[in-house]
């Protein structure tokens, strides 16, 4: 039991430096382009693609690791609410690429799925940077406290 207790604890901080450093790979090469007027290919396609995994091996593995500590029938928080969003716009941020893999829908419907994407990849990061903010204050918060105590 101490064993994966301490296991936890390394690999909790862990998973956060690694969705962390990932989801700031995804958001530069997906938006970094777009922004010089141009498209995602080549090296930053393959940066883009490359952080997937880990990205969501990491979110899977925070969402059941950190569910509890989030509950929002315990406790309604702006921090909990960015949580569970961000876990809610994991699927769709992945669907909508994974879609666009199967000739399902001819260019028309295949650049609706990108656009898609791209707006859910926006509201993601907005709730991931708020999400980190509020937990660096919650954090230096409790510090604080635990110093005066
Ligand atoms: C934080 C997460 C993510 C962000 C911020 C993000 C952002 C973006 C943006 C802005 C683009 C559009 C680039 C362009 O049109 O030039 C894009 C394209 C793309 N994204 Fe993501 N993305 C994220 C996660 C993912 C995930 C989870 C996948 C795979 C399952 C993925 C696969 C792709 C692919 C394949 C493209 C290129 C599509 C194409 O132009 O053919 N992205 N991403």
């Amino acid at each position: 039991m101490l064993g994966a207790l301490r296991l936890l604890l390394i690999l909790k901080p862990l998973a956060y430096g690694v969705a962390l450093v990932c989801g700031l790979i995804l958001t530069l090469s997906g938006f970094g382009p777009g922004l010089l007027g141009e498209r995602l290919q080549g090296f930053l396609l393959m940066a883009h693609m490359g952080s997937v995994p880990p990205f969501l091996l990491s979110v899977a593995f925070l969402s059941v690791t950190c569910a509890k500590q989030h509950d929002l029938r315990e406790r309604m928080t702006l921090g909990s609410l960015c949580f569970w969003l961000l876990l809610g716009l994991t699927v769709p941020l992945t669907l909508t690429i994974l879609l666009s893999m199967f000739p399902l829908t001819g260019t028309e419907g295949l650049n609706a799925l990108l656009g898609l994407h791209e707006s859910i990849a926006l509201v993601f990061v907005v709730a991931a940077v708020l999400y980190v903010l509020l937990r660096v204050r919650s954090k230096a918060t409790a510090q604080d406290e635990s110093q005066k105590g």
